[in-house]
């Protein structure tokens, strides 16, 4: 796709940001880091049959990526890049927003390249290799998603010069890290956050707590997100070609509109306008929130 809205880096600035990008080393990964990734795989690819969406499983298995070893990413990318032209390349964890963003927009993505520990097989904080490929990786293979994100690492270098980096962050969290999917078989997860946590893909599809709205751009946009722990509000698309559509746009007049009549919804607000599919009890949140004041 070409550079729609001229040069999105204005002028003057560096855009060489490839020094983030280190070598995998996947010699280094030792027996038990394998062992780590074979006991994540095999549990996730179980818990996401009928779960996940049909893209993810389908492209799963075309790329390769199997339970016995940690992937390597040059031999993952070349199947990609023929597919999608996507690569994936390694980082040594998470990266400021601009280099991010001017990797997606180079269909490059920067993946962790170490391992959790076995102590922490269920939550990290920081996103590694089994987050980063198992969740994120197979949906680059699906040429909108593919061309979605390019998009959205070309708008995130637009959106730094309006000073919306938070909003459009709020975008790809409820989509491409949390997002949920409508399929004629019922709600399916899409996003990489939930597909690599064992919790979180039963929880957001089956637990009463959660709210599930459906996605409207400007509302996804206004609503801020919990990062320690399960999401109190999943937004559903009905496509991956509705996401397309709805981003495709040009966003200056919606951040113009930001700016000016600035709000912040909470994790768990609902608004009258919503079109909810599920509305949520939050009773995993509240007593959550109980436990932590106790502590
Ligand atoms: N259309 C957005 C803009 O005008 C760019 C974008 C595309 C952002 C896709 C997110 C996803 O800035
Ligand atoms: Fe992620």
């Amino acid at each position: 796709m070409a550079t729609e809205y001229g040069n999105p880096m204005g002028s003057g600035e560096s855009t060489d940001y490839n020094h983030y990008i280190i070598d995998q080393g996947w010699k280094n990964y030792t027996d038990e880091d394998h062992g780590t990734w074979q006991i994540l795989y095999n549990r996730q690819r179980e818990l996401l049959k009928g779960r996940a969406c049909n893209e993810f499983m389908d492209n799963l298995d075309k790329l390769g990526i199997g339970d016995s070893k940690v992937p390597d990413f040059r031999r993952m990318s070349e199947t990609l890049k023929e597919l999608t032209g996507w690569e994936v390349v390694a980082v040594p964890g998470l990266i400021p927003d601009l280099p991010f963003f001017k990797l997606l927009s180079e269909r490059k993505f920067p993946a962790g390249n170490f391992i959790r520990k076995r102590a922490q097989l269920d939550y990290i904080e920081e996103p590694d290799v089994f987050h980063d490929v198992f969740g994120h990786v197979p949906l680059l293979a699906h040429p909108v998603f593919a061309d979605y994100l390019e998009a959205y690492g070309k708008g995130g270098l637009r959106a730094h010069e309006f000073g919306t980096i938070k909003n459009l962050a709020r975008l790809y969290w409820f989509t491409v890290e949390f997002g949920l999917i409508n399929t004629p078989e019922g709600l399916r997860i899409c996003g990489a956050g939930i597909l690599s946590s064992s919790g979180e893909s039963k929880f957001s599809l089956e637990d009463a707590s959660p709210n599930r709205i459906a996605f409207d751009l400007k509302r996804v946009m206004q609503t801020n997100y919990r990062v320690d722990d399960y999401q109190q509000t999943y937004f559903v698309i009905d496509s991956f070609d509705q996401l397309f559509q709805e981003t495709y746009k040009d966003f200056a007049p919606l951040y113009e509109e930001l700016k000016i009549h600035p709000r912040q919804l909470t994790p768990d607000e609902i608004l009258p306008e919503d079109k909810i599919i599920h509305k949520g009890t939050q009773a995993y949140a509240c007593a959550r929130d109980i436990e932590k004041q106790s502590a």
